[in-house]
């Protein structure tokens, strides 16, 4: 069975490497992109990355995950990890394991930052290792499921 996993990021993100980069590093989100396909392959498991400025979009891919084959999602939410309501709801109603993962580390930032509507339906969370924090979310989720 091939290891398929989805990794999803919301808004702005796209703009990694000229956005703030004291904040969140000079990689490009294709750079990140191309280092988590590279730790999957090398743990013998496929990456689908994908971006979206659009609240609406990142539901549907987390809904239909399971149904495309993929075993977990690795979720960048961007602002809307502060926000979203529909992505609370998209991720517990959605039949894989999801990994809420941020390049910085909101906790330490802005007060609103401190409050994250997806982390309840989560697995588990990894924030504030830059790109790694990517690369670290798959690794849990490929250690969970071999115990
Ligand atoms: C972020 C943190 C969020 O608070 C922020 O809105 C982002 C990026 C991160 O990866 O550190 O867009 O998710």
């Amino acid at each position: 069975m091939t290891l398929r996993y989805l990794v999803l990021s919301g808004p702005n993100l796209h703009r990694l490497g000229r956005r703030e980069p004291t904040i969140y590093g000079s990689q490009t989100l294709a750079e990140i992109h191309a280092m988590v396909a590279e730790f999957a392959a090398s743990r013998g498991a496929i990456v689908d990355c994908r971006q979206s400025n659009h609240e609406g979009e990142l539901v549907e891919w987390i809904g239909a995950a399971g149904d495309e084959g993929f075993l977990g999602v690795v979720l960048n939410p961007g602002a809307y990890t502060h926000t979203s309501y529909a992505l609370y709801d998209a991720i517990r109603a959605c039949d894989v394991p999801v990994v809420e993962v941020h390049l910085s580390n909101p906790d330490a930032r802005e007060p609103f930052r401190r409050r994250s509507c997806v982390a309840p339906a989560c697995v588990g969370r990894v924030a504030g290792f830059g790109a790694h924090s990517y690369r670290l979310g798959l690794e849990a989720l490929l250690l969970a499921r071999t115990p």
